[in-house]
């Protein structure tokens, strides 16, 4: 299936370090504070699951989690992490066939959009968009090609990631979507942006403007 990391899940995060250090990984822990005591998060391509122990280090107990993943092996990877006293419901489906009517206080999606292509992009954001509540926040991670410097070798990296990933028959993006026009639209506001390894990672914690109203 499109977009699965089946493939490659024993060896993602030994590449990602390999590639990125620990900027993948911070870019999305310095995120973590954002989440409220007691929340309910929806994580939607978490990969392997370490994400699911820093959780639990900044909210040992209290936390719902529902984490959606379209590989059966991150999801195996992902299920055997120490989660504390959280709870995590595991769903095996593209986000895209993720029929619920629950509504979250959080959403998490880490180098998930980066993958898609333009109309996937938008369909998953409308479908994650009409699941955040009023006032929730949505923590998005990805690659960005729009900040000063480097512009070069950040594009030249994206490319080769993106011929490695299609090589395999991994990913369907050929180009990346900037997702942030879609948060402006809706008139989410932001409440932190950072960026990592030369400003080729953004970190964005968006929060749903309290009178959205459904797509
Ligand atoms: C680039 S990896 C990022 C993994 C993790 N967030 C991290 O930073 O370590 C993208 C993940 O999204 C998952 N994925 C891709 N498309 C998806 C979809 N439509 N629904 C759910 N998960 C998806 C892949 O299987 C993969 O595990």
């Amino acid at each position: 299936m499109l977009n699965n990391y089946d493939k490659i899940a024993n060896i993602y995060d030994k590449l990602s370090r390999l590639i990125y250090g620990k900027a993948q990984v911070n870019a999305q822990i310095n995120q973590l504070k954002f989440i409220p005591k007691g929340g309910s998060v929806l994580i939607v391509g978490g990969g392997t699951g370490w994400i699911l122990e820093e959780i639990s280090k900044i909210h040992p107990s209290g936390i719902k989690i529902t984490y959606v993943e379209i590989s059966a092996k991150m999801i195996a990877l992902s299920k055997v992490r120490a989660i504390s006293g959280n709870s995590v419901k595991f769903v095996n489906f593209a986000i895209e066939q993720f029929d619920s009517e629950e509504l979250f206080d959080v959403i998490s999606t880490p180098f998930l959009f980066d993958n898609f292509n333009a109309s996937r992009s938008e369909e998953v954001f409308y479908l994650l968009h009409n699941r955040l509540k009023p006032n929730g926040l949505w923590l998005l991670v990805d690659f960005t090609l729009k900040e000063k410097g480097g512009k070069w070798w950040k594009w030249m990296l994206l490319k080769s990631m993106y011929l490695f990933f299609r090589l395999l028959k991994i990913v369907e993006a050929k180009r990346l979507i900037d997702m942030e026009p879609y948060f402006l639209t809706e008139k989410y506001t932001m409440l932190e942006q950072r960026l990592y390894y030369s400003r080729f990672i953004k970190s964005t914690v968006f929060k749903k403007h309290d009178e959205c109203k459904k797509a």
